[in-house]
């Protein structure tokens, strides 16, 4: 049988037995594309607003990302990854397993596996899963309004709680990175209501049993001593909330920096106060991006791209990438490994984009390859305002680097 016939009875296996419902997952393995660290894709079949759809889970080495498609779209993705870059593809049903593999010299072979267990679709989309965060026991969630009493998640918390966990998983696996000597002192800057905070505390103390120091620094008073008076409630003695702005924020000495959602340049001035202290690792969400594009906005440079911005979704878009992008070159200025990545859904929030930073170099004199990297950077940033029309960085300002 031609692959063309193979690849079209698996993707009438695959919607027939979505439609019967005897669908149970598809795995897609075996990834030989470009994407760096991408692993595999699982999809199950959720219900979302009492709609039918496929929830794709991308297993990164350090992370995962979810995407949900309605049911008809899920399947022509399917489709296009087993017929692209991932050369297994297993389709699970209570009935039997279908095995779509490339083989050698583009041949694809079709096989199939009959089941000894009956497993039963679920259309649970929280599947209880071991969360790092574990809801029962736990006032500061209780005080946040996560959880009842009995550690009973609210139904309309449950998204801040699986965010909550989401986040704590990604740090987790950055804080890693560090040596545990590094994780003495950690401050999150612009902190709120303090949710991630008192989560990454809870965590660093009652599962990893370090003795870290967290400070949340926050200009609504109110915030401040809602925080303090819940972390005093949980005995959190090792947690403090300050009130004032990050720009006045001073301390010697920092670990891990965080800034979630902090708006506009106060994630510039986050990132400037991490850099300075040294800190081993910095993780940002930036939040709005309007220093950016004011400037874009007011400048007359036309370029290829002029005929994009005119559209003010694009235009947005465009700010983001060129504000995190000049802020990770930044990051690499100072000698810190980046990364740039989504870390929840984004149909939970469009601000879903990490900017990390992780410490590589030691300090001491520069080598004369690291300066040749400095002039390379702070050339790449000059060429970009220049496209773009951009006056002035916060970040770039914050440091002199426009000197
Ligand atoms: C969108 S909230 C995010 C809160 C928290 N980080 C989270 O992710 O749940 C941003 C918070 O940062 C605070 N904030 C913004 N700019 C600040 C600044 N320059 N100094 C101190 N706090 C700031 C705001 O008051 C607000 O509480």
């Amino acid at each position: 049988m031609s692959n063309q016939l193979l690849f079209q009875q698996f993707q009438n296996q695959l919607a027939d037995s979505i439609s019967s419902n005897v669908f149970l997952k598809v795995s897609l393995g075996n990834y030989q594309g470009n994407e760096k660290e991408l692993k595999n894709i699982y999809v199950r079949k959720v219900k979302i607003k009492r709609a039918d759809m496929l929830s794709f889970t991308y297993r990164y080495k350090t992370r995962d990302i979810f995407k949900n498609f309605p049911i008809a779209e899920g399947i022509a993705l399917i489709c296009h990854f087993v017929s692209n870059d991932f050369k297994i593809c297993t389709l699970f049903t209570t009935e039997k397993e279908t095995i779509l593999e490339h083989g050698k010299k583009e041949q694809i072979s079709l096989r199939e596996k009959l089941v000894s267990t009956v497993v039963q679709p679920t259309l649970a989309h929280n599947k209880e899963k071991k969360r790092l965060i574990q809801p029962v026991g736990k006032s500061y969630l209780q005080e946040l309004r996560i959880t009842d009493q009995d550690g009973q998640v609210f139904k309309n918390a449950q998204d801040k709680y699986r965010q909550i966990n989401q986040y704590v998983e990604i740090l987790s696996s950055l804080i890693k990175e560090l040596p545990e000597a590094r994780i003495k002192s950690v401050v999150d800057m612009g902190s709120g209501k303090g949710y991630l905070t008192f989560a990454l505390y809870d965590y660093l103390h009652n599962v990893l049993k370090l003795d870290t120091k967290v400070t949340g620094v926050e200009f609504r008073e109110d915030l401040v001593k809602l925080c303090n008076g819940i972390a005093s409630s949980s005995s959190f003695k090792k947690l403090d909330f300050v009130e004032g702005t990050i720009e006045a924020y001073t301390v010697d000495h920092i670990d891990l920096l965080i800034a979630l959602h902090a708006c506009d340049t106060a994630t510039d001035d986050a990132i400037y106060k991490g850099i300075k202290a040294n800190a081993g690792l910095i993780v940002v969400a930036p939040c709005c991006h309007k220093q950016i594009r004011r400037e874009i906005e007011k400048s007359k440079v036309k370029n290829e791209l002029t005929f994009l911005t005119k559209y003010g979704i694009f235009l947005e878009r465009q700010a983001e990438m060129v504000t995190d992008g000049i802020r990770a070159l930044i990051l690499e200025y100072y000698g810190y490994k980046t990364k740039v990545f989504e870390f929840i859904s984004d149909a939970h929030t469009p601000k879903n984009v990490l900017v990390v930073g992780i410490k590589t170099s030691t300090g001491g004199a520069l080598t004369k390859a690291q300066e040749l990297k400095r002039l390379e950077i702070k050339e790449k940033i000059a060429e970009t305002k220049a496209y773009f029309g951009i006056g002035y960085h916060h970040l770039e300002r914050l440091l002199d680097l426009d000197k």
